[in-house]
């Protein structure tokens, strides 16, 4: 199979969620761009986002707070400087995307001003959350989305994904090993094209969907660190896979996420006869970080030998819950069940990859000319496990630092005349999608089952085993099959679940998110986990 069509850009951004049209908008004054997205623009893990961002914009509030909040949460592990850059930079960063378009909740003060309604989660010790109702991200991407789509210097390729880097090296240039465009599936089409860039962007989001349950869209299947890693990046900390703690139990709905703000507003984890729990486990009770919540959880549907714990908020008014939480009630009402009136069925999930592609505070990979940002990539920012609303404060910071760098460096980058076109797969047959379909299943079980919130050393074995078998497969049929959607899919995950088990194996101690039965206690010096290609 041959590629056919060759695009050429200064930048090429891979996702369009909050970090990839955020970086978008910031280049486009000066640099063409365009944006590479797997699905429809808007579809992301950005969309999805309800509770909402974290920043500092109450007077009795401080940086210097919400910097320590992050670093408790991360367990140990955070990276300062990246803790305390991204932070000391939020609030004109939120200024920014006010300025876009976004509108986030806010009430009116006697003196004719107004200020923002900040909401409550868990690990932060005051009201911090800029928030749009419960449904965040649907606002903020709405409004980049517009933005971006009125742009006359960005281009938006909906339905393509990338699927290979392209780097100096593949076409045999000497001198530094740098990134000079991408291949990237059509889905409509079904063939490969490609594109020449100058500089490209990883905006792909996190890999959460490498486990059987989580709160994340089908977007979030890890390309990003597959395609980092294949093409010679360190990855960093990916046993730090954070599992919401309260995602809806229902046959009908398995992902639908119930924001921790609701936990901020008074709602309350119990158990089927309406005792709670948390205060057993920790001082912080329902508000305490998400890894403590969840292996609470976690133990009570063990210890109970039950599927699921409740969420209750049932004794705030009616009005009030309707008034703050209209997403969620109308969602739960069609599945029959009231907020207002009953404890809702709740299971920890996976949700967010703290760990991911390394970046420096530019959002520079190990390739050069190849950034990363968002979810997936690892600044350092959220350690063994990751605050509330600190992620989309991550995505539009490092948004626009990297394009502070981008901006920097172009001038004296020049295209490649021509980039070789794709050949491989020549073969007219496809590999069977049942097949495909059974081992994706298998993958996403094996990873919830063994590499979950509690893990051992057995397991990850086992897991690893596995995930080799798999991958060797996968490997030689790469070069013997036409490639398709779901092909690539089985070939990132298991790629990502390979350095999610790597990772877990090589740390010999229990922290935030890593909670390993063989090593239960916390080690005196610890350290980020680093694998290198
Ligand atoms: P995403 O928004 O996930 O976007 C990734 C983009 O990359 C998508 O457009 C996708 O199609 C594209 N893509 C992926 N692979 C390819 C490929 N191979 N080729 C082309 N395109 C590709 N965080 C908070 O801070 N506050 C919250 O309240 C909050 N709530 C959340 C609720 C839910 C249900 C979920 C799932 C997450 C939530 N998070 C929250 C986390 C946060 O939403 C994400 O971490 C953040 O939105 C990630 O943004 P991103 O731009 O890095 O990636
Ligand atoms: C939530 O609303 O509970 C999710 C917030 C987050 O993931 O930061």
């Amino acid at each position: 199979m041959q590629s056919s069509i060759q695009y050429t850009t200064d930048v090429l951004i891979i996702g369009s969620g909050a970090s990839g049209l955020s970086l978008a908008l910031r280049l486009g004054k000066i640099y063409n761009v365009i944006i590479l997205t797997k699905d429809l623009v808007h579809e992301s893990s950005t969309t999805y986002a309800q509770g909402g961002v974290a920043a500092v914009f109450d007077v009795t509030d401080s940086v210097d707070s919400h910097i320590s909040d992050t670093l408790i949460a991360g367990a140990g592990i955070c990276d300062f400087k990246s803790v305390e850059f991204i932070i000391s930079n939020a609030r004109h960063c939120l200024e920014w995307l006010i300025n876009q378009g976004v509108v986030f909740d806010s009430k009116k003060l006697m003196n004719g001003g107004f200020c923002y309604k900040l909401a409550q989660e868990g690990g932060h010790s005051c009201r911090r959350i800029l928030h749009s109702s419960d449904a965040t991200g649907d606002t903020i991407e709405r409004a980049l989305v517009v933005r971006v789509k009125a742009h006359s210097r960005i281009r938006v390729i909906e339905c393509c994904r990338a699927v290979e880097i392209i780097t100096s090296f593949h076409l045999g240039l000497s001198g530094v090993r740098r990134v000079v465009g991408v291949y990237f599936w059509n889905l409509e089409k079904k063939e490969v094209e490609l594109c020449r860039a100058k500089v490209v962007v990883l905006a792909t989001g996190g890999a959460s969907r490498v486990y059987q349950y989580s709160t994340n869209p089908a977007i979030a299947s890890g390309d990003g660190i597959a395609m980092a890693w294949r093409a010679g990046c360190r990855v960093a900390n990916l046993e730090f896979n954070q599992f919401h703690p309260t995602c809806l139990f229902h046959p009908k709905a398995r992902n639908f996420l119930l924001t921790e703000a609701l936990r901020g507003e008074g709602a309350y984890l119990c158990r089927q006869d309406g005792s709670r729990f948390m205060e057993d486990f920790d001082m912080r009770a329902d508000l305490a970080p998400r890894d403590i919540v969840s292996r609470a959880i976690n133990h009570e549907m063990k210890r109970l030998n039950v599927d699921c714990m409740y969420l209750n908020i049932s004794h705030r008014s009616e009005t009030f819950i309707r008034q703050n939480f209209p997403t969620i009630y109308d969602y739960l009402i069609k599945l029959d069940i009231d907020l207002t009136k009953q404890p809702i069925p709740i299971v920890p999930a996976a949700h967010y990859t703290c760990g991911g592609v390394v970046v420096d505070q530019k959002g520079r990979t190990d390739l050069e000319g190849l950034y990363a940002v968002g979810e997936v990539s690892y600044t350092g920012l959220h350690g063994a496990n990751r605050l509330a609303s600190n992620s989309l404060l991550e995505c539009v910071v490092c948004a626009w630092s990297a394009a502070q760098d981008i901006q920097y460096r172009l001038p004296d980058i020049i295209h490649v005349s021509k980039l070789p076109s794709w050949n491989k797969n020549n073969s007219l047959t496809t590999y069977d999608v049942m097949q495909l379909q059974y081992k994706l299943h298998n993958l996403r079980v094996l990873m919830w089952e063994n590499v979950g919130i509690i893990r051992s050393s057995k397991q990850l074995k086992f897991a690893l085993n596995y995930i080799n078998l798999i991958k060797t497969e996968i490997n030689e049929y790469y070069s013997n099959y036409s490639i398709s959607n779901d092909f690539l899919e089985v070939r990132n995950l298991v790629q990502v679940a390979e350095l999610v088990v790597k990772s877990a194996l090589r740390r010999k101690e229990s922290r935030g998110l890593h909670f390993i039965v063989d090593y239960p206690e916390k080690q005196l010096e610890p350290h980020a986990t680093i694998l290198c290609p």
